[in-house]
């Protein structure tokens, strides 16, 4: 079941989005899924400034969606690089309590391991943003319902739209890991934030196309509670008040 919030920009979006994950984390001992991407960055700078007004996250765990492959912790378009960047750095988490699966190694085993861990710390919320071809985490279009952690070949197209964040599209890694579409799914509530066109036609299928692995985020109508932030030009396909 979706509840869809649509507001005239980013800033509004994001006030939405940290309201809801606000709720979540004031109950102290909780599991959080987080996500990576442009669109929770706005919330994440509102939990760092509501940290510094007595937000606590002493008691909270995290796993995040997903890493590249090849990359280390310390690159600087590494998933953890940036969740330190932007949220645990400046906030109270204990850092033995947050968790990531590792893009280098045994990636057969951190696969295992992330797994084994996920599934005894379900999720009490999952931040998503989504893929302009529909993908959640970086199931990219065609992975199974029923994945758990696994690797995956990038989409060209997710490449693409990832290669502003680095120097060229020659150094975008081809390969990450991350959490299956079954590891979504088994959250309590999810909380998906998109902003900007190019999300249009990913939201308007997640919400009224039909089910189908070709486009992953339509699974997530068959979850009982998903609430959705959108700006107006994410909204811009579909009908809203
Ligand atoms: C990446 C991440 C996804 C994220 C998506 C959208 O591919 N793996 O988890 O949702 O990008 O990113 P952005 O919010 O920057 O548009």
């Amino acid at each position: 079941m979706f509840k869809v919030f649509v507001y005239d920009d980013y800033e509004g979006l994001s006030q939405k989005a940290f309201e809801v994950m606000e709720e979540v984390v004031k109950q102290g001992k909780v599991t959080l899924g987080l996500a990576t991407g442009s669109s929770p960055v706005g919330l994440y700078k509102r939990l760092v400034e509501a940290h510094k007004e007595g937000l606590s996250f002493k008691d909270v765990q995290s796993f995040n969606l997903d890493e590249y492959v090849g990359l280390s912790k310390d690159h600087d378009q590494s998933y953890y690089h940036f969740m330190f960047e932007h949220l645990f750095k400046h906030v109270d988490f204990n850092l033995d309590n947050v968790h990531l699966p590792k893009g280098e190694g045994s990636l057969e085993e951190v696969a295992a391991e992330y797994e084994s861990m996920l599934s005894q710390n379900p999720q009490d919320l999952q931040l998503l943003g989504i893929g302009s071809n529909g993908h959640i985490g970086f199931n990219e279009p065609g992975t199974s319902f029923d994945s758990t952690v696994h690797v995956i070949r990038l989409k060209e197209e997710t490449r693409q739209d990832n290669a502003r964040f680095f120097n060229s599209i020659d150094e975008v890694p081809h390969f990450a890991i991350t959490m299956g579409i079954k590891d979504i799914l088994r959250a309590k509530k999810i909380l998906l934030v998109a902003s900007g066109k190019n999300k249009a036609m990913a939201i308007k299928e997640m919400l009224e196309g039909k089910i189908r692995e070709e486009v992953p985020c339509t699974i997530l109508q068959n979850h009982p509670d998903v609430v959705v932030v959108l700006d107006k030009e994410a909204a811009s396909l579909i009908k809203h008040d």
